[in-house]
């Protein structure tokens, strides 16, 4: 097999992966994709009709502070000034997110200071102070008072999970942040930014390397193709970024995940909601929020005779559906146990990304793990023989 490394997934882990095997070590790389696209969930492709860029499987902000990450992401790309900010709209009113000092007063009509809403907002998680909230839906009231929570959080979250917050257990959330300022930015971190030239020329210019060989409409299940987990496993060193269930036929039973729907519409108007992300927190609206995503990049000069929006519904993921979130029940993580001992036994495929480990990653701690794989597993093995796992 003229190849030295397989990597199966091409999302930002496998893409990390190979990219630093080709070019630091000097391997030939194999990188397989069941899908007809590189770049994992972080795709974008231009709408046919508007031009405008479009997250394919739904809305990529990037944002980091690890600086290692940050230099690394840049050899491939630069990034906008783009700062993302959420909106919600509550019973007709539109509020900035996450809950901070103006949310707060729009929401009581007031102009509390800040030490005046700290207070208020401890008097009403006071109801149940003391208490041991045994659901999310006690926790919430605990964490941030009953009036926003049921405002903001309750609904969206039972939408979210398809359950009432009351069946969920506390354990969903350990905290709901309550800024006492007026600064409504959604992330915190050092940096953030949309890629200049979008996703897609970004995660293309990672693969693009000539020891690095890209194969599409190519799954690691099917034995008939040339990089199959029949054909590749014990003769090659495996990266494998799938879900980690499959990989072992579903032995210990299926992990369970959350799915959305996207449901995309092009409207004939140039600006729909004025800002690129509208939650709706109410019950009796089915989605839970709507990207439109001209105002991702306002320095592009898109059409203005169209816009492009995506309405986002949530559900449990059944066999066949994208996997977006982990659900992470008890049961769960029980099983991802014995998946892990399952996984010590394979001693040439290393698991990675958010499907190879079960965990939910944002895009630059897949880099930083797939970063920290190579340093720790892939390059010890081929410069000094070291075992792989
Ligand atoms: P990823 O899922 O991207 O890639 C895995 C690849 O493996 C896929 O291309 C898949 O086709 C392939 N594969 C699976 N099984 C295979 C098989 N049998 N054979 C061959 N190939 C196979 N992060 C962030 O920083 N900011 C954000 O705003 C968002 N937003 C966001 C929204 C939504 C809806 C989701 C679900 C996720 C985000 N993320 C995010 C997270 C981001 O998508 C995530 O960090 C990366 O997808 C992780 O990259 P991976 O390579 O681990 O997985």
């Amino acid at each position: 097999m003229n190849t030295d490394l397989v990597v199966v997934g091409s999302g930002l882990f496998g893409l990390t992966v190979a990219e630093r095997a080709a070019r630091e070590l000097g391997l030939k790389v194999t990188m397989i994709d069941r899908r007809p696209h590189l770049g994992g969930n972080a795709y974008s492709e231009n709408e046919e009709r508007t031009g405008i860029e479009v997250h394919r499987y739904g809305a990529h902000l990037f944002h980091t502070s690890n600086e290692r990450v940050w230099e690394y992401v840049n050899r491939f790309t630069q990034f906008t000034n783009y700062v993302h900010r959420v909106y919600t709209r509550h019973q007709g009113e539109v509020y900035p997110m996450p809950i901070n000092l103006g949310t707060i007063n729009q929401f009581f009509r007031s102009a509390y200071s800040p030490g005046e809403a700290r207070e208020l907002i401890r008097e009403q998680a006071g109801e149940l102070a003391g208490t041991d909230p045994q659901n999310l839906n006690d926790k919430g009231i605990q964490l941030i008072g009953r009036p926003l929570y049921e405002a903001f959080i309750k609904h969206y979250t039972g939408k979210q999970w398809q359950t009432d917050p009351k069946d969920l257990p506390a354990s969903i959330i350990s905290r709901l942040p309550v800024r006492y300022t007026y600064d409504n930015r959604y992330f915190n971190d050092t940096h953030e930014g949309l890629p200049v030239d979008g996703y897609t020329a970004w995660l293309e210019r990672m693969a693009d390397h000539p020891n690095i060989d890209v194969r599409l409409d190519t799954d690691f299940f099917d034995d008939s193709q040339e990089f199959s987990k029949a054909s590749v496993v014990g003769q090659v060193p495996v990266v494998y970024t799938g879900p980690v269930d499959r990989y072992f036929d579903y032995a210990q039973g299926d992990l369970s995940w959350r799915t959305i729907d996207l449901e995309e519409e092009v409207l004939d108007i140039e600006d729909f909601q004025g800002t690129s992300v509208m939650n709706y927190p109410d019950e009796d609206v089915p989605f839970t929020r709507i990207h439109e995503f001209r105002h991702f990049h306002p320095e592009r000069d898109y059409t203005k005779d169209a816009t492009v929006i995506m309405r986002e519904f949530s559900r449990f993921a059944e066999k066949g559906d994208e996997p977006y979130y982990p659900v992470n029940t008890s049961l769960d993580r029980e099983k991802l146990l014995a998946y892990r001992d399952l996984a010590k036994g394979e001693s040439s495929v290393l698991f990675g990304g958010r499907l190879g480990t079960y965990k939910y990653l944002d895009m630059h701690m897949a880099i930083g793990s797939a970063l920290s794989m190579v340093d720790n597993k892939i390059a010890p093995h081929f410069t000094s023989g070291a075992p792989l796992t």
